[in-house]
């Protein structure tokens, strides 16, 4: 028999949750390609980290690939929300491909800061995660001059060439406390670190942190919609157990999420990723509700007007349909 549950069963519902602007306009970005084009365009990597996402627009036509030298000379491509490096588009340019970029605008922001502080003579730790995508592709814009850095665990150990003048910028999606955590560290080992203009972590990451830091302390159970390659849907489950949640989960899917987690829970805690369609948590929630967990409050932490312009590439084709 299931533990005796204390207190009433409810759900508190993080918001902001789920979609920033940036994966909506690339989503948006890859479904106008679709219509106007027609089968195939081509996406490098996933166009934001999201299973259902994927799987949604493959059925509708587009084709996923890891690099350019899959793509048949001459062909539609389109570029991932999480950005790339200049060698990338020198070689969609190589093959002839016409290109359609959906990288996030506020990525495209990281990746100027990089070329200029570069550019005036700067040494730049970037600080992220080796291998992400995000990551990737900011590096690329100033290889020779940037070191990355992956978190706080790596300060005492880095080795950085010499240098006089010394930045930091970082992958969009961080936890902000960590992040601010590695600032310190390198600080203290780098007296000199300038920081960046403004904040590279970005409205949507930051938001949703801080959501579900209200909602963590009160949450026997976290439940994050998400998938597993998503940065900062792996933030917030790490963030919600950092804020006292008795446990924390990332699910794809509403039929991932398993019966033996709710022993003992009265209250569960529910967020998603900023690559996360609102139709996912639905699901979630009915599951939840046909456990007893029906009552719902959301927690309202800010509200979110942002809305990113689509891709330029798109623009006549947009002005001729409307
Ligand atoms: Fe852009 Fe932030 Fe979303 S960088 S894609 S607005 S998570």
């Amino acid at each position: 028999a299931a533990a005796p549950v204390h207190g009433e069963k409810k759900v508190l519902l993080a918001a902001p949750r789920g979609y920033c602007a940036g994966v909506d306009r690339a989503v948006i970005a890859v479904e106008k390609a679709l219509e106007h084009y027609g089968p195939p365009i081509y996406v490098r990597k996933q166009i934001v980290h999201n299973r259902h996402v994927v799987e949604t627009l493959e059925e509708r036509g587009a084709i996923f690939v890891e690099e350019t030298d899959e793509v048949p000379e001459g062909s539609l491509l389109v570029f991932s929300a999480h950005g790339v490096s200049p060698a990338v588009v020198q070689s969609a340019k190589d093959r002839d491909l016409e290109t359609i970029d959906a990288t996030c605008p506020l990525v495209t922001k990281v990746h100027r800061e990089a070329v200029r502080f570069a550019k005036n003579g700067y040494r730049i730790l970037l600080i992220g995660h080796e291998g992400h995508e995000e990551v990737e592709g900011t590096y690329g814009e100033a290889p020779e001059v940037t070191t990355i850095v992956n978190g706080p665990e790596e300060v005492a150990d880095l080795v950085v060439p010499e240098h006089e003048k010394l930045i930091w910028l970082s992958q969009t999606t961080l936890s902000v406390d960590e992040t601010l955590e590695t600032v310190r560290l390198l600080r203290e080992r780098f007296p000199h670190l300038e920081n960046p203009p403004s904040d590279d972590i970005c409205y949507a990451t930051s938001n949703r942190q801080h959501a579900i830091k209200k909602v963590a302390p009160q949450a026997d159970l976290v439940l994050v919609v998400g998938s597993t390659n998503s940065s900062n849907s792996v933030r917030l489950v790490e963030v919600a157990l950092e804020y006292g949640a008795k446990n924390a989960k990332l699910v794809d899917f509403a039929r991932e999420v398993d019966e033996a987690w709710f022993e003992g829970v009265a209250t569960v805690g529910v967020s998603s990723g900023a690559s996360v369609p609102e139709v996912l948590v639905q699901e979630v929630l009915r599951l939840l509700a046909d456990y007893g967990y029906g009552e719902i409050e959301e927690i309202v932490t800010a509200e979110e007007d942002i809305i990113f312009s689509l891709p330029k590439e798109l623009r006549p084709i947009l002005r001729a349909h409307g």
